[in-house]
């Protein structure tokens, strides 16, 4: 990364307010100023990008310090994408998380940057959503019958009936 960036881990200093708007504006989601800060400091790591003082990225990790981490929240300000900020956020996550086995959802047009990050498309994922209409909508769940379909074709062991199809 261009040096006049800075990574930084202390959770301290941010401003949660800034931070917000910054995922709104990258664009990647509307989220609430305290529930942005508690997630950030309930997760194993946070990491924030600077420029100076200006805070311009950040990015999140749940683990058990163990076997697994998951990856949330990896968002730059909009007007710093493509400048490397991503990538180096990234770097000082995995450098912390030297685990077997690291997770992340991503959309279609946002998987090429985790790819070039070691990331490969996860076959066995399954997902449980509070409100999961809108996702069946997007494509982002699929329903048991579509799964289910698909995890014949790969492994024909023990077909699930439609009872059981939501
Ligand atoms: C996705 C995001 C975090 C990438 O950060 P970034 O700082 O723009 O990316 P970088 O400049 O570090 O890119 C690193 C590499 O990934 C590539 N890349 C970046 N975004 C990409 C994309 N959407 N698709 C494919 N490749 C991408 C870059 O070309 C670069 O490749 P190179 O090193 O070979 O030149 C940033 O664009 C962002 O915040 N987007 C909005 C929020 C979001 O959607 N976050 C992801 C949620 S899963």
């Amino acid at each position: 990364m261009a040096s006049r960036f800075l990574i930084s881990f202390d959770r301290d200093p941010v401003d949660w307010y800034l931070l917000a708007e910054i995922f709104e504006k990258a664009p990647f989601a509307k989220r609430n100023p305290d529930d942005l800060k508690r997630s950030f400091e309930h997760s194993y790591i946070s990491c924030f990008a600077y420029e100076g003082e200006k805070l311009i990225g950040a990015a999140r990790a749940i683990s058990d310090e163990v076997y697994y981490a998951c990856i949330f929240d990896v968002v730059v300000a909009a007007e710093y994408q493509g400048q490397g900020v991503g990538r180096a956020l990234m770097e000082v996550l995995l450098q912390k998380l030297p685990l077997d086995k690291i997770y992340l959802t991503a959309p279609p047009d946002k998987q090429g940057f985790y790819r070039k990050c070691g990331f490969y498309k996860h076959n066995n994922a399954m997902a449980r959503y509070a409100h999961p209409e809108q996702a069946f909508e997007l494509g982002v769940l699929s329903r048991w019958g579509a799964f289910n379909s698909w995890y014949q074709r790969w492994t024909k062991p023990h077909p699930v009936s439609d009872s059981e199809t939501p």
